[in-house]
């Protein structure tokens, strides 16, 4: 699309900005150091300026004023000091006085920093460097100015700030939200409280609604009561959308769903696979059958379909024998109240107001799981994403809600079992079609991988990710996703520090972001 006169006028505007911002800070009171031998594209070590050492520590942003001829960002990763009279390899004087407990000389030591490269400094904003930094070249600290205004970005939509600069906002690219996000570390260093104070007020700012599944119900429930915001009774919703979504899909589809959840209540589910196979099949064909001549009880449903079911189940199981009188009985132990319910989906029920535009009206809703067994848990999670996949898969309509998944061990662990394949499946499916219908996932977990972890073929979605203290076993999960960062340092992070990085991120490189709890809300 062609650029207004005055979007290209604002443009100049703000690249002439940044040009005098990067003015600012290359200043002598701001230089610490000079980019010593070995330099790179990506990488390059810088030797501080004595005294600059007291100054600048770890993840501190420089600017580097490359001497090849480029302006670069860049962020102090790995430090290390140096005394080559203090070297362990050999005997010197000052290993003599180091021994007798004097001071050695101070004369031959230096200190450095690796520098990670976050890209070259235009402009538009930042973009990849291509040049090698030359050794000799300039370094300076940004002091009071705030180096995410140099990125183009729009500073509205901030995701916390820049380690111990309250005043540095960092901005998150709101465009990639529907990639989904991922949020880890160890229990009770923050998770919930960055879902809550940062990523919601962002979706919901990115103009997204949000829905909270609350697995325990005191992590959101209290929180969302105070703000006013929808709390769905979990029960009462997902009979809601098993109303709503076996009104709009045809008859087929209708006893489909209606087969898996009668499935989901025997016993027989705990059977081989061939079987539950097979007793799905005989059930859909019996409810066909059943339903046709208007039954007004469920205790009639029922009767017919453990009657009918059984006998049916011939037709595709080879020897039916054993399984008969087990489907046959165990249908007739559900209750009637579940067949009453039967009898009422198909009936057609009342018009209610779509869930979506409920939870859109409130901007943010949860969904109170508590007080009830895992299983059950699952169902209703189960139901309503159901509910949203036949929305974006089979109607192609734009959803516009970002799901929050916290405890997703819960839901997709790294081997699910039973009930726990649906969900993973789903959560799957979800995220696939998400992308494209807006419908973000953000996925909350102690762990990454592994037994600790989330289920692989659900984190390959996820392309943001928010990493704060991991705990010892993701020490290998968390070098692949954070190569260059120290993981000793990761393993200490205080409570509520966490590293952005992914699509969502301006910087190719990951950053140390940090998050103020705003008391009220608490
Ligand atoms: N940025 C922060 N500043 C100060 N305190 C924080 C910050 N973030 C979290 N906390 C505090 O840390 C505690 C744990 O936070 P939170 O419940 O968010 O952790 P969690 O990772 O979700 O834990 P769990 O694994 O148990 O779900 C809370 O008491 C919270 O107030
Ligand atoms: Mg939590």
């Amino acid at each position: 699309m062609e650029k207004s006169e005055q979007e290209r006028g604002g443009e100049e505007q703000g690249g002439e900005n940044r040009m005098k911002l990067i003015d600012e800070v290359i200043k002598d009171e701001n230089r610490i150091g000079i980019i010593g031998d070995g330099a790179e594209v990506t990488w390059a070590p810088v030797i501080l300026i004595e005294g600059k050492e007291k100054n600048i520590g770890t993840e501190e942003l420089v600017l580097i004023n490359n001497l090849n001829g480029n302006k670069i960002l860049a962020v102090c990763r790995r430090g290390y000091g140096r005394n080559p009279g203090l070297s362990k390899e050999r005997y010197s004087p000052g290993r003599a006085y180091a021994r007798v407990g004097e001071l050695p000389s101070p004369s031959r030591e230096s200190f450095d920093f690796d520098l990670s490269v976050i890209g070259e400094i235009t402009g538009d904003g930042i973009r990849q460097n291509k040049l090698i930094i030359a050794p000799r070249s300039e370094v300076y600290m940004f002091k009071d100015k705030n180096p995410f205004e140099l990125m183009n970005v729009d500073m509205q939509n901030e995701i916390g700030y820049y380690k111990d600069h309250k005043e540095w906002k960092v901005p998150a690219l709101v465009e990639y939200i529907p990639y989904h996000i991922g949020v880890f570390c160890t229990t009770g260093w923050g998770k919930t409280s960055l879902v809550r104070h940062k990523i919601v007020p962002l979706l919901t700012k990115a103009g997204y609604s949000v829905l909270i599944f609350d697995w325990k119900g005191d992590d959101y429930v209290p929180y969302a009561k105070k703000e006013g915001y929808n709390v769905f009774e979990a029960n009462k919703i997902s009979e809601e959308i098993s109303e709503i979504l076996l009104k709009e899909v045809d008859k087929e589809e209708k006893y489909e769903i209606l087969a898996e959840e009668l499935l989901k209540e025997i016993r027989i589910a705990s059977k081989g696979a061939r079987v539950v196979d097979a007793s799905k099949k005989a059930i859909k064909e019996a409810l066909k059958k059943c339903l046709k001549d208007n039954k007004e009880k469920g205790k009639d449903l029922k009767e017919c379909l453990a009657d009918e079911a059984s006998s049916l189940l011939q037709n595709y199981y080879p020897q039916p024998e054993k399984y008969k009188g087990i489907l046959e009985n165990s249908i007739k132990e559900v209750s009637e109240d579940f067949f009453d319910k039967f009898l009422k989906y198909t009936e057609g029920a009342k018009q209610e107001k779509d869930f979506i535009e409920r939870i859109k009206e409130g901007k943010i809703g949860v969904v109170d799981l508590s007080g009830r067994e895992k299983d059950e848990k699952l169902k209703i999670f189960l139901n309503i994403a159901k509910f949203l996949r036949y929305k974006m898969d089979v109607k192609k309509e734009e959803i516009g809600v970002a799901l929050i998944i916290d405890e997703a061990p819960q839901y997709c662990p790294h081997k699910p079992e039973g009930l726990e394949k649906e969900t993973t499946n789903i959560i799957s499916d979800l995220c696939a079609l998400g992308r494209s219908y807006k419908l973000p996932v953000v996925l909350i977990s102690q762990g990454m991988s592994g037994e600790i972890g989330i289920n692989a073929a659900v984190r390959r979605n996820i392309n943001t990710w928010f990493i704060g203290k991991i705990h010892p076993l993701d020490r290998e999960e968390a070098k692949k996703l954070l190569p260059h960062v120290d993981l000793d340092f990761l393993q200490s992070l205080d409570v509520g520090h966490f590293y952005f990085f992914g699509n969502m991120s301006p910087s190719p490189v990951p950053l140390l972001i940090r998050f103020e709890i705003d008391e009220r809300s608490e």
